[in-house]
């Protein structure tokens, strides 16, 4: 099949490339000239674990082309799927000019019917308005299909060619062949494709991230109490994940979520349920649970240390999760941010997201030291916190920390630390919900 992948971000680069090892042939456009120039270059612009690989081999094999030219990229496409981004607008809706307007562009550019494949998260209601606005201006007639994707950044190669289930909101039995036809590669097993109206599908992707999202604000909440009251989150959330109706997968407490998608999509389906005059008490929680977790790291780092003024504080971590370049919402930006306005100095480290981290904390980036090597942040600060779950920061070297570090706290957004009981090596030591001192 020939298909075009608009977008070519942390979904659609994801997908071209998937779907071009998969054999069809697969042009990513993207308005963003420098990302093209650079993959033209082989360069891949993101951090993801093995997309370089992926995305060379079927460069080499010609499946695979990169354009910024619409018109160019989507010549004789069967199917065009966008992937851009929908951000959040300022009151908390989708951002749906980048959806609309590739949606405008396509009704001019194509020359042959073709199925638009909306990959992007959007509202509901989104895949008919991309349907009417085609239906009105272009002079063939295409069709609007829904796949919301949900592959997870760091892993999100794995997530696409072993997908739990694929989506697919579709009006018609010819649609449904023809995305039957872009996924038949993948050989899923019967019932992995998935088949709905456009409008459940585009809920769905909505319903998935805020119950993920609803799950991590609930054992947050649940781990500052379990602080307050004595208890150790770790055995609570090991005792309760075991009941097989509640599983054991996103229980762990932290520093709140991030990432481009939970927090924009919660915020989404609240502004969708308050333009449809329907309470959503549960979400508008998980929100402002959200919200104040955010803030629990710098709280918690006042409290250790009696005053923020003055302080040199080291953050291991900027990506709002590990293996990802990624720091869209990230919780460590945000303690960034309120560390320097409590007047604290920041030294800070990242395997892999210090470039992203510059430039989306744009003008403050100059008050912040990045340090290529994690040692370098702790040498001589008054505390340590870690804030993303790099693999690299599971196994610090205490001692050599105690000696680096001035007031010898650590603070652990995470709960990396707690196995290697660093409150009996000399360290005020905090993490999120659990119990320092453990009873013997
Ligand atoms: N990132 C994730 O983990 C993830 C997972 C599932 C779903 N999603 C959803 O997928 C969508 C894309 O997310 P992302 O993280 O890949 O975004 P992204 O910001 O990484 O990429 C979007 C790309 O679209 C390009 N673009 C914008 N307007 C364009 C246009 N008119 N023509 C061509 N290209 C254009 C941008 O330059 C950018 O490169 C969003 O709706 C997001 O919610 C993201």
């Amino acid at each position: 099949m020939r298909i075009a992948v608009v977008g070519t971000g942390y979904v659609g680069l994801v997908a071209g490339a998937c779907f071009a090892e998969f054999g069809h042939h697969v042009t990513c456009i993207d308005t963003d000239k420098s990302k093209i120039a650079r993959l033209e270059k082989g360069e891949i612009p993101i951090y993801e674990p093995g997309l370089d690989e992926v995305v060379l081999r079927n460069r080499a094999a010609h499946r695979l082309e990169f354009t910024t030219d619409l018109a160019i990229g989507s010549k004789g496409c069967e199917v065009v799927i966008i992937a851009v981004g929908t951000p959040q607008s300022d009151d908390g809706a989708a951002d749906m000019r980048y959806v609309l307007a590739v949606a405008e562009q396509l009704a001019g550019v194509l020359k042959r019917e073709a199925v638009i494949v909306l990959k992007s998260t959007v509202p509901v209601g989104t895949n008919d308005r991309v349907q009417a606005l085609l239906d009105r201006t272009a002079t063939l007639k295409h069709r609007v299909v829904n796949n919301p994707e949900f592959l997870k950044e760091g892993e999100a190669l794995s997530d696409f060619f072993e997908p739990d289930r694929v989506v697919i909101g579709v009006r018609s039995a010819e649609d449904r062949a023809v995305m039957e036809h872009l996924y038949a590669p993948m050989k899923l097993r019967p019932g992995q494709l998935m088949f709905m109206d456009p409008r459940s599908a585009e809920m769905t992707k909505y319903v998935a991230n805020a119950m993920l999202a609803t799950r991590i604000s609930f054992m947050n909440e649940i781990a500052v109490l379990c602080e307050a009251v004595g208890a150790d989150i770790a055995g609570v959330r090991t005792g309760v994940g075991s009941d097989p109706r509640i599983g054991p997968q996103f229980l762990m407490p932290g520093p709140g979520y991030g990432g481009s998608c939970f927090p924009k999509d919660v915020k989404a389906l609240m502004h969708l349920a308050v333009e449809h005059q329907v309470p959503l008490r549960v979400i508008d929680g998980v929100d402002a649970a959200n919200t104040s977790q955010k803030k629990l790291l710098a709280a918690k780092l006042t409290r250790a240390l009696g005053t923020l003024k003055g302080r040199t504080i080291a953050v291991w971590g900027l990506a709002f999760k590990a293996k990802t370049d990624d720091v869209r919402e990230s919780p460590a930006l945000a303690l960034i941010e309120q560390l320097v306005a409590l007047g604290a100095t920041v030294r800070a480290h990242d395997p892999e997201a210090i470039q992203t981290a510059r430039e989306a904390l744009g003008e403050l980036a100059h008050e912040i030291t990045f340090v290529k090597d994690k040692y370098d942040a702790s040498e001589g600060a008054d505390a340590l916190c870690v804030v993303t779950e790099w693999a690299e920061y599971r196994e610090p070297d205490l001692e050599r920390l105690h000696a680096q570090l001035r007031e010898k706290v650590l603070m652990d957004g995470r709960n990396l630390w707690a196995h290697l009981s660093p409150q009996s090596h000399g360290f005020r030591y905090e993490g999120i919900g659990i119990l320092v001192n453990k009873p013997s």
